[in-house]
């Protein structure tokens, strides 16, 4: 493509996946692909300073009633060719997914259709794993459909589960590779690599991108 592709995020969180986003390709020379807009579910958060740290517009989510028509607003704008739930905890209405349908996509911190779900965010999806006793987790990139954590799988990266591990060091390595694959995930979509058909699935243009997966997982450690 030879417009940039105008990514907005939206966040709960500290927002270090944004921050992934604004090092590798917001601040890239090389990707034309830029951070138009941040949106938080609530003031004061650390995304939203992020954001305003490196001058991105940002907005909060109004609640209660207005809180519907004013997202179904900012996400039709033309700072939404792609919209990135990054940490994001509120649900989306269903009418604003509809309306979003193949540019709205989630980072989830395992490996779905596993550890999913509602309920399933944060400190207790790794608590989950570890309960488990499963010895591999890892992070998963998704389109988003109606149902929480549900929709068409677009990468995976998958972490080992160490013997000694808490949900405090399975959550730091799990991070780690999240922003690596979500920033590789939106440049993959601003270079058209891949789309979500009419009937659901993910359609790849190039078998490209998982050997480069792999080959990224190779130079990775953990924080
Ligand atoms: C990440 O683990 C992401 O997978 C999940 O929420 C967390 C957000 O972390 N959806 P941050 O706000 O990007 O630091």
């Amino acid at each position: 493509m030879s417009e940039s592709l105008r990514v907005t995020v939206l966040a709960s969180g500290s927002g270090t996946n944004l921050q992934a986003l604004i090092d590798r390709l917001h601040l890239s020379s090389d990707s034309r692909v830029s951070i138009a807009r941040v949106i938080g579910s609530r003031p004061g958060i650390g995304a939203l300073e992020r954001a305003a740290r490196f001058d991105i517009p940002t907005g909060v989510q109004p609640s209660g009633e207005a809180g519907q028509p004013w997202l179904a607003e900012a996400l039709s704008g033309p700072d939404a060719d792609l919209i990135v739930l990054a940490g994001w905890l509120k649900l989306i209405p269903e009418a604003v997914v509809r309306a979003c349908r193949g540019r709205m996509i989630n980072i989830h911190p395992a490996l779905l259709p596993s550890f999913g779900g509602s309920g399933m965010y944060g400190r207790r999806v790794h608590e989950a794993v570890v309960a488990s006793g499963t010895r591999v987790s890892g992070a998963t990139i998704h389109f988003v459909d109606e149902i929480y954590d549900h929709g068409a799988i677009i990468a995976q990266w998958p972490v080992p589960v160490l013997e000694e591990d808490d949900p405090e060091t399975l959550a730091a390595r799990v991070l780690a590779v999240e922003h690596r694959l979500l920033p590789a995930v939106v440049q993959a979509f601003a270079d058209e690599k891949f789309a979500l058909s009419e009937s659901g699935r993910v359609v790849w243009a190039h078998p490209w991108f998982p050997a480069d997966m792999f080959t990224m997982q190779a130079q990775v450690k953990p924080d």
